[in-house]
């Protein structure tokens, strides 16, 4: 079983980038589990002081949740051209160990703009050494959409299978490294 772990970089409650990752949760394709990180909110602010003996609990856990994932995916929304501190900040606690080094990793987009940070996101997790999946391209058109048409477009059978084979792909990926 191929575990893979999800992650919003949104924190807001009608978030649609965290519904996006709940709904490639609930369609994970046969072979693997998807299993989405929602801990984001509760991280410290990084500090390399903290580091070591020093690493506060809910850095700990997230370090210890991506070095077991088999796979790690992401949707992360745009905030003023680039990527919001939250997101950015849980990667803070991964750059200097191991948890990241060639860990494969994919990026999913619920806004078809948002072309910063997609690219600043990439830019950090290549320079992390995510192994990145660069021809994953899953984007599901979510943008300024309320919870319950978010609900149903993400319910469309297109849309299902968009992430059903999406994930099929990154799990080839994932096998094929
Ligand atoms: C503070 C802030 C800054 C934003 N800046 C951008 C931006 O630079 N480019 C963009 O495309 N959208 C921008 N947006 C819009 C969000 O990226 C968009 O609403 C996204 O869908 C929010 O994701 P969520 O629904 O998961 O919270 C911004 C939103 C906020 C709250």
């Amino acid at each position: 079983m191929i575990e893979i772990i999800a992650i919003s970089g949104s924190l807001r409650a009608a978030s649609t980038n965290s519904a996006l990752v709940t709904a490639l949760a609930a369609n994970a394709p046969a072979g693997c589990r998807v299993q989405v990180y929602d801990g984001l909110g509760r991280l410290p602010i990084f500090n390399p002081d903290d580091e070591g003996e020093r690493t506060p609990p809910e850095a700990a856990a997230l370090i210890e949740t991506i070095t077991r994932a088999n796979g790690v995916v992401v949707s992360c929304p745009e905030y003023a051209h680039g990527v919001p501190g939250g997101m950015k900040n849980a990667l803070d606690w991964l750059v200097s160990r191991d948890a990241a080094v060639g860990k494969p990793a994919m990026l999913v987009h619920a806004s078809p703009r948002s072309l910063y940070a997609r690219a600043a996101l990439a830019e950090v997790m290549r320079t992390m050494s995510f192994a990145m999946y660069e021809e994953g391209t899953l984007e599901i058109a979510l943008l300024g959409k309320k919870p319950a048409e978010v609900e149903a477009i993400l319910s469309e059978d297109a849309n299902r299978e968009a992430m059903r084979g999406a994930v099929r792909d990154f799990l080839e990926f994932i096998r094929g490294r």
